[in-house]
């Protein structure tokens, strides 16, 4: 089965054409990084206008590349929700009308969900990953999003923890901005922390015994507390050591209540997506642990490509949704801008 899968709910316009579940035929993303940086943030009008300018040239080329055309596709699958709701409008707009010209079904999607596929993507002459097994505990670490879900099968989904207050990423991109770095923060504050001491800087690791729950605005807080204490001036091996002691504590937090979840849920896998999950120093420690006190657990870790927003994500959960026939009607399908994993 060939799904055109589409995704616009933040800041990168994409499609992507993945046949049943988990082969890459095509994988296209155009990221507005450029755009957005001397904003320091992405900014909603900005990459509206974007999409709008994009889209139909990326639909194009993802069908393409593939060596297929819309006629072709079984079906056309599209992120709904959560996101930016002008950019969520052309991605589903644009599909809705796609669906309705070339007769094909339409499925709208939960963007978090999605981002659980991209661990099992698999590329023509590529390497070939697991496939997921359930129980599985799923972290899902983004820009907008840190929770930890229970899937008991394919789209059988429980939060079990989220954060109350900024996700991990979030909280990488304000310290980046707080250290007057640029933007996005995440790859840069990871890079940095490369050439730095994580033990220089003690921050806490906020909530890291009080169940599943996240809480990362405290660790900024402190971060600020420290800058505005050393008036903004600081040397370049300090932002280094800065950096590694702010994400040594991120991850710290991350991986203890992950493989925690994954021990009292006894998950036959643990599974991460989403940005948060292409930083490296995130992917040793969890390997690390999990190998170390779940032996019986697999860990799978999408290729850094996939961690980040793309649309063979949307595709691959398109499949298992299309095999249950759980379509949308292409007048009924509308975005959702808050729309949550339940
Ligand atoms: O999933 P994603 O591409 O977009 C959302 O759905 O939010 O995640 C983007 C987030 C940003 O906050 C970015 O700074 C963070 O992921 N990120 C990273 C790394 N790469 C991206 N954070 C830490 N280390 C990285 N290497
Ligand atoms: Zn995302």
């Amino acid at each position: 089965m060939l799904i055109l899968g589409i995704e616009t709910s933040c800041d990168e316009t994409a499609a992507a054409v993945v046949k049943n579940g988990r082969f890459v035929l095509s994988n296209v993303v155009s990221s507005q990084t450029e755009l957005h940086a001397p904003y320091g943030g992405v900014v909603p009008e900005v990459a509206a206008r974007d999409h709008v300018k994009s889209i139909v040239p990326i639909v194009d080329r993802a069908l393409k590349e593939a060596g297929t055309d819309l006629e072709k596709i079984d079906a056309i699958a599209v992120t709904k929700g959560p996101g930016l709701i002008t950019s969520l409008l052309i991605g589903v707009d644009t599909a809705k009308s796609l669906a309705y010209t070339a007769g094909k079904k339409i499925i709208g999607l939960n963007h978090l969900e999605a981002h659980v596929y991209a661990s099992q993507l698999q590329e023509s002459g590529g390497e070939k990953p697991a496939a997921l097994k359930f129980p599985l505990i799923y972290l899902i670490a983004s820009g907008g999003h840190t929770e930890l879900v229970l899937m008991e099968d394919h789209l059988k989904h429980k939060t079990i923890g989220a954060t109350r207050d900024d996700a991990a990423g979030e909280a990488f991109d304000k310290v980046a901005k707080l250290l007057q770095l640029d933007y996005p923060g995440g790859p840069i504050v990871a890079e940095r922390a490369n050439s730095g001491n994580s033990r220089s800087y003690a921050f806490p690791r906020p909530m890291l015994d009080q169940g599943f729950e996240f809480s990362f605005s405290g660790l900024k807080t402190d971060v600020l507390r420290l800058v505005k204490k050393n008036k903004y001036k600081f040397s370049a091996p300090a932002i280094n050591n800065i950096c590694a002691s702010f994400q040594a504590a991120v991850v710290d937090v991350l991986v203890t209540k992950t493989t925690k979840a994954a021990r009292e849920h006894q998950a036959e896998m643990i599974v991460i997506g989403g940005g948060v999950s292409a930083n490296q120093l995130l992917r040793n420690v969890l390997n690390k642990k999990t190998a170390a006190e779940l032996p019986n657990t697999e860990l799978l870790i999408p290729k850094v490509k996939y961690s980040t927003d793309n649309a063979a994500m949307v595709a691959a959960l398109g499949y298992y949704y299309a095999r249950e026939g759980k379509f949308d009607g292409w007048d009924k399908l509308k975005v959702e801008p808050n729309l949550s994993l339940g």
